[in-house]
C-alpha cells in the first residue's frame, strides 16, 4: 500500500468518531477518506435489506453533495450477476465497469446516467455477517484499480464495520438507560402504590383496633352494669319494701292501731330487708372490687425477689380449710427451688382463682379429687403447670373463658371475673402467657410461662 493510502487509514482508524457511535459522522469520515485516497468524486455507503434481496444507498457523497437515504436501490432479481458477486463476500473490482460482468447489468440505468466508469465494492462486515458495501466510483477514462487501493478500500470498509459496532453499543446504552429509568419509574410507581396500600392498612388497622376497642369496652361497661344492676335493683327493691313498712307502720301508730304482734312482724320484715340490702351492696362491692383487679390496675404488692415453690405453698395452706371442706387432694408436686423476681401477690391470685374455679365447676361427678401443681424451668422462663381431674372446659366455651362476665354459673352467683383477672394478671403484670390444653378429656389444665426477665437463677 503507498504511503499517502496507509497514511490517511491510520488517520481514519485513530479517530475518535468511528467508535463514539455517531455512525452518520464515521460514515462521512470514511467515505471523504475514501475519495482523497483514491482521487474519485463519488463514493457511498450501501447496504443490504435483512433478506439481501435489495442494496440501497445509505449515504453518498457526490462532489461537494452529501446525501443520506437516497431512493436508489438496487434488487437482486434485476442484477443477478451484480449480487451473485456480492454473495461472494469479496470486494467487486470492476476496471471496465461498463463491461465487466458483474456490473454491466446496471449500464444504462447507473453508470451511463452518473458517467460511471470504473468501480470499486468492499464489502462491510460486521460480527461475521456482510451489512453492505462502501461502494468506491470512478468518472471519467476507465482506470484500473491496484491492490493497493482495493486493500484500502477494503480496510476503509472494516473500519465502517467497526462504527456500526460502535453505534450498536451505544443504541444497546441508550437503551438499557432508558429500560434503566422505566424500571425505576416503575419501581417508584410501586412503592408508592405499596406505601399507599400500607398507608391504608395501617388506617383500617388502628380503625379497626379502635373499633374493636370500643366494642369489648361497651360489652365490658354492658357486661359491668348487667352485674352491678341485678345486687343493686335487689338493694333498692329491699330498701323501697322497707320504707312502705315504715311508712305503714307510722300510720298504724299515729292511728293507735299498732299492736305488738303487728310491730314484731314489721321488726323481722325490716331485719330481713336490711340482710338483703347489705349482702347485696356487699355483692356490688365485690364486683366492682374484682373488675378493678381484673384490669390489674389494682395489685396490691410491690416486685419483690421471692422462691416460687414457698409462694404457692404458702397460697394452697390458706385454701386448705376450703379444700378440705370439699375433699379435694391438692399438691404442688416436688422438684427444685426456683428464686424469681416477680409479685407474689399476682401469682396467689392466680392460683387462688385456678383453685376456686376447679372447686366451682370441675368436681361435679368426680369421686376421687385431685388438683396437681407443677413447676418446670427453662433458662428463658418458668412455667406453673395447673390441672385438675375434673370435667374440663369443653371445646366450645374455650375460646371465651378469657372474657371478663363470661361464666356458665351465673345462676349460681358466678360473675365471670375469676379467669380474665388470671388473664390480666399473667399477661399485664407478669409479662407472661396463659394456654389451656387443647384435651381437656382428663380435666382441666393451664399453663402459666413467665418469662426470662423475671426469673433469677
Ligand atoms: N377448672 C375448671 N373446670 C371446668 N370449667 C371451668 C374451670 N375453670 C373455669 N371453668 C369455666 O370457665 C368459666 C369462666 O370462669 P371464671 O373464673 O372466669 O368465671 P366464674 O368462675 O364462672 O365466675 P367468678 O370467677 O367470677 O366467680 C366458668 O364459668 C366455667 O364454665
Ligand atoms: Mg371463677
Amino acid at each position: 500500500m503507498i504511503r499517502s493510502l496507509y497514511d490517511i487509514l491510520l488517520d481514519v482508524s485513530k479517530s475518535s468518531m468511528i467508535d463514539n457511535g455517531d455512525l452518520h459522522a464515521a460514515g462521512l469520515l470514511i467515505l471523504t477518506a475514501a475519495i482523497h485516497g483514491l482521487g474519485i468524486n463519488r463514493a457511498g455507503v450501501w447496504l443490504f435489506t435483512e433478506d439481501k434481496q435489495v442494496i440501497c444507498g445509505k449515504m453518498l457523497i457526490d462532489g461537494d453533495n452529501c446525501e443520506l437515504d437516497t431512493s436508489l436501490c438496487l434488487a437482486r432479481k434485476d442484477f443477478p450477476r451484480y449480487f451473485n458477486s456480492l454473495d461472494s463476500e469479496r470486494a467487486v473490482v470492476a476496471h471496465d465497469a461498463l463491461n465487466d460482468a458483474s456490473t454491466n447489468e446496471f449500464r444504462d440505468s447507473y453508470l451511463l446516467p452518473f458517467g460511471i466508469t470504473s468501480m470499486l465494492d468492499a464489502p462491510i462486515r460486521h460480527r461475521g455477517n456482510m451489512l453492505g458495501i462502501i461502494c468506491c466510483e470512478h468518472q471519467g477514462e476507465a482506470r484500473v484499480w491496484t491492490s493497493e487501493e482495493v486493500a484500502f478500500a477494503s480496510a476503509l470498509a472494516d473500519t465502517y464495520g467497526r462504527a456500526v459496532s460502535a453505534a450498536q453499543r451505544n443504541d444497546y446504552e441508550q437503551q438499557l438507560k432508558e429500560i434503566n429509568t422505566q424500571l425505576e419509574q416503575k419501581i417508584n410507581e410501586r412503592t408508592n402504590v405499596l406505601q399507599d396500600a400500607l398507608r391504608n392498612l395501617n388506617h383500617t388497622q388502628a380503625k379497626l383496633i379502635e373499633s374493636e376497642k370500643l366494642a369489648s369496652l361497651g360489652r365490658l361497661v354492658s357486661g359491668l352494669a348487667h352485674e352491678i344492676n341485678t345486687p343493686l335493683g335487689i338493694a333498692v327493691t329491699s330498701a323501697s319494701h322497707c320504707a312502705n313498712e315504715l311508712k305503714r307502720v307510722q300510720q298504724l301508730y299515729r292511728d293507735d292501731e299498732l299492736n305488738e304482734a303487728e310491730f314484731a312482724h314489721f321488726l323481722a320484715g325490716i331485719d330481713d330487708g336490711l340482710g338483703l340490702i347489705n349482702s347485696n351492696l356487699n355483692r356490688a362491692a365485690t364486683l366492682v372490687q374484682n373488675f378493678k383487679l381484673s384490669g390489674a390496675i389494682h395489685t396490691a404488692n410491690e416486685e419483690e425477689q421471692f422462691e416460687l415453690r414457698a409462694c404457692i405453698n404458702l397460697t394452697l395452706k390458706s385454701l386448705q380449710p376450703l379444700l378440705k371442706k370439699n375433699h379435694i387432694d391438692c399438691l404442688l408436686l416436688p422438684g427444685d427451688n426456683i428464686v424469681i423476681n416477680s409479685y407474689p401477690g399476682a401469682i396467689a391470685q392466680i392460683i387462688t382463682n385456678l383453685i376456686t374455679n376447679s372447686i366451682h365447676h370441675a368436681f361435679n361427678n368426680t369421686a376421687d379429687k385431685k388438683i396437681r401443681v407443677q413447676l418446670t424451668q427453662t433458662p428463658e422462663q418458668v412455667t406453673i403447670h395447673y390441672r385438675d381431674n375434673g370435667c374440663g372446659i369443653a371445646d366450645e366455651i374455650r375460646p371465651k373463658i378469657f372474657e371478663p362476665f363470661f361464666t356458665t354459673a351465673r345462676r349460681t352467683g358466678g360473675s365471670g371475673l375469676g379467669l380474665s383477672i388470671v388473664y390480666n394478671l399473667v399477661t399485664q403484670k407478669l409479662h407472661g402467657e396463659i394456654t389451656i390444653d387443647a384435651d381437656q378429656s382428663q380435666g382441666a389444665s393451664f399453663h402459666i410461662c413467665i418469662p426470662e426477665l423475671a426469673v433469677r437463677h
